[in-house]
Parts: structure tokens; sequence; C-alpha cells
């Protein structure tokens, strides 16, 4: 079984922000002084988490993704992801990190399985990185993404693309998909940083595009995945792929098959909805399970058409305030 939402689209990728905590401050992300974090006791406990997960896993959903804020913060997340792992409901469990805090986790997540990581690294400048996250860990991500490369995991490296900060790393970053087998997706820039910048000039996926047709132009377009958010390119000699993201532009809602938990367990049927439901709320009310599944029923089935609709119709004023460390991205 898996839940349809009212435009038939199946819903079974769920996204959840497992901390708001980070430890860098990617400034598309936040302001420098970092966004005020919410009380511990606001965010879902490992027993409410791992609760949700099953009760969605019940419901069909086959797909699960930490994120943050940086997941490897939260102290309990390696025993999170074994009890994940161990609750066989998923076919693949993932992980988006900033990659300052893996190193030390590798053979944990070889041993459970999880294999695929979403990396996020906006520049190969040393000098660029300090300046767009606002910390010295340049080094320390190259050097777990080569370790991650060696160890034979599935790496999507995500590319923030800014303009005016680092238009000029499209090439070099494209470049590292010829060298490795790795996945370099370029995401259009959002307005969920926090309050950390009034203007949003977007640097569209198109003109993302046209800078790497310029400099492969056999790049040829491959045929994705269903609810996939990139559009991959390969080229000759790539050992790996090339994707865009057009994240603010919005054209893959179509096939959108997520649903997400922000971190204090809101629960957002699109990216771009203010939350639409407390979930943690909810559970500490003292919901039962039947009640928490056909709540899930409920919301899913009230998931708006798209990204544009779903900013139409929120209450609140989300753009610009929240940040994506939050949301979970
Ligand atoms: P895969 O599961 O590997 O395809 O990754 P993903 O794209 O689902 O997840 P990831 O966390 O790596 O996100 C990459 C970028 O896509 C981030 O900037 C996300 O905010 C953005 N993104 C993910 N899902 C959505 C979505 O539903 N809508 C929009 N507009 N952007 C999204
Ligand atoms: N716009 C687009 N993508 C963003 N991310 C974080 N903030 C933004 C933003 N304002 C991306 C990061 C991270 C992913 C979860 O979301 O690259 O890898
Ligand atoms: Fe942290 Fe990710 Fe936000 Fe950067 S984008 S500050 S790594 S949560």
């Amino acid at each position: 079984m898996t839940l349809k939402d009212s435009f038939n689209r199946d819903i079974n990728y769920v996204r959840i922000a497992v901390t708001d905590r980070c430890n860098l401050r990617c400034f598309y992300c936040m302001p420098e002084q970092g966004i005020v974090y919410e009380p511990k006791v606001h965010l879902l406990s490992y027993e409410e988490i791992i609760r949700l997960l099953t009760i969605l896993g019940q419901l069909g959903f086959t797909k699960v993704r930490f994120t943050g804020g940086e997941p490897f913060l939260r102290n309990d997340f390696t025993q999170l992801i074994e009890k994940t792992a161990a609750l066989n409901f998923f076919e693949s469990i993932h992980i988006t990190s900033n990659g300052t805090l893996i190193q030390n986790h590798i053979p944990l997540l070889k041993k459970l399985g999880i294999t695929k990581l979403n990396l996020s690294l906006d520049t190969l400048n040393e000098e660029r990185f300090k300046k767009i996250t606002r910390r010295n860990d340049f080094s320390k991500v190259w050097e777990t993404l080569h370790l991650l490369i060696n160890e034979n995991f599935r790496i999507k490296v995500n590319t923030v693309v800014m303009s005016g900060i680092n238009t000029e790393d499209i090439l070099p970053m494209a470049e590292l998909a010829l060298k490795y087998p790795i996945n370099i997706r370029f995401i259009e820039e959002m307005p969920f940083n926090g309050g950390a910048k009034e203007n949003h000039k977007i640097f569209s996926s198109k003109e993302i595009f046209s800078i790497l047709k310029e400099q492969y132009p056999d790049l040829k377009v491959l045929s994705g995945k269903h609810g996939d958010t990139a559009t991959e390119y390969t080229a000759v000699h790539f050992k790996g792929k090339i994707g865009i993201i057009p994240a603010f532009s919005r054209t893959f809602c179509t096939t959108c098959n997520r649903l997400r938990i922000t971190a204090n367990g809101e629960i957002k049927t699109c990216l771009y909805d203010g939350g639409v439901f407390s979930m943690r709320d909810f559970l500490r009310s003292g919901a039962t399970d039947l009640e928490v599944k056909e709540k899930f029923i409920e919301l899913v089935r009230l998931k708006p058409k798209d990204g544009f609709e779903a900013e139409k119709f929120t209450t609140k004023s989300i753009i610009r305030k929240e940040s994506m460390s939050s949301i979970g991205g």
C-alpha cells in the first residue's frame, strides 16, 4: 500500500530533520549569529521519531532521509539510524550532511548499509568556503569526500549556486563528476535563510545549464527516477553525473513524492508551506497510533499541487524568516 494525494501522486518519501543545530553558518541558510535554536524539549525525541517512522513504514513509505541542521550533531543520531535500519520498513536510508562530522561514523554507516549520502559543498576554493560557511572546515569536508569515495559510498554533492558568489565554481565542481563516480548537483538558491538576506537574486537552472553546455557540448540528459528533484546529465568520459535542481523554479512538483517533518515536529506537505500540523503536539497530547495514521492520511490528501500553491495558501510568512536548518532542506 502507498499513500496517494489528491493529485494521484504516490507519497512514499519522508524527510526528517533530526536537529535544527548546525556547526556551519552557510549564509544562504542562516545569519552569521545563527538562528534561535528550539529548546531541546521542543525537538522530537528519539522515541517520537521512531514511533513516527514506524507508522510511516506501515503506511507504505519506502524512503527516509535524515537531515538537519547537521544530523551528526544530534547525540543519539547513531542510535536513531541503527534503530531505523532495524525497523526494516525502508528500502533505503539516506542522509544529507555538511560532511564535517562523518569520518568517525563511516564503519557504522557501512555496517548498516547506509551508503547513500548527500553532502553540501558549494566551492572548491578554501577562501570562498570560509566566506560562504563562515567556518574553516574545507579541508575536513574535502578529505571526508575522498574517504567516502574510496569506501564506495554513493555520493551526491549539493552545490547551491549564488549570483556573484560562487558561479565561477560551477565548472570546477562539474569537473569532479568527470574525475570521480559521484553526482554533482547544482541547486537554485531558495529564500529560506532565517532572515539573513533581504534580496534573493536567483541564478536560474537555465543559466547553470548554459554554462555547463558551453563547456561540455555533448552533455546528454539522462532519464530520471520518478520523484527526482534533479535533472541529471552526463557527457563523454564522465565517471559521474551532473544534476541541476530547479528548487526555486519548482518544475518538478508534478512527480513530488515527499512529506517533511521539521526538527520541532511540524509536518510540511510541501517545502513552501509554513508547516501544516504539529505532529509533536499531537503525539504529546496522547494520540493513538491509529489517530496518528489517520492524521497522516488526511494531511497527505491536503498536499498542495505545487510549491507555488503552497506558498500562496500559507498563512505564515515563511519565506526569508525560516532557516533551511530547521526545515531540513
Ligand atoms: P535525492 O533523494 O538523493 O534525490 O535527494 P533530494 O534532492 O531529495 O535531497 P537533498 O536533501 O540532497 O536536497 C537537495 C536540494 O533539493 C536541497 O536544496 C533541497 O532543499 C532541495 N529539495 C529537496 N526536496 C525538495 C522539494 O520537494 N522541493 C524543492 N523546491 N526543493 C527540494
Ligand atoms: N537554497 C537552496 N538550497 C539550500 N540548502 C540549504 N539552504 C538552501 C537554500 N537557501 C541545501 C544545502 C543542503 C540541502 C539539504 O539544502 O545544499 O545540502
Ligand atoms: Fe548547516 Fe546545512 Fe544550513 Fe549550511 S545549509 S548552515 S551546513 S544546515
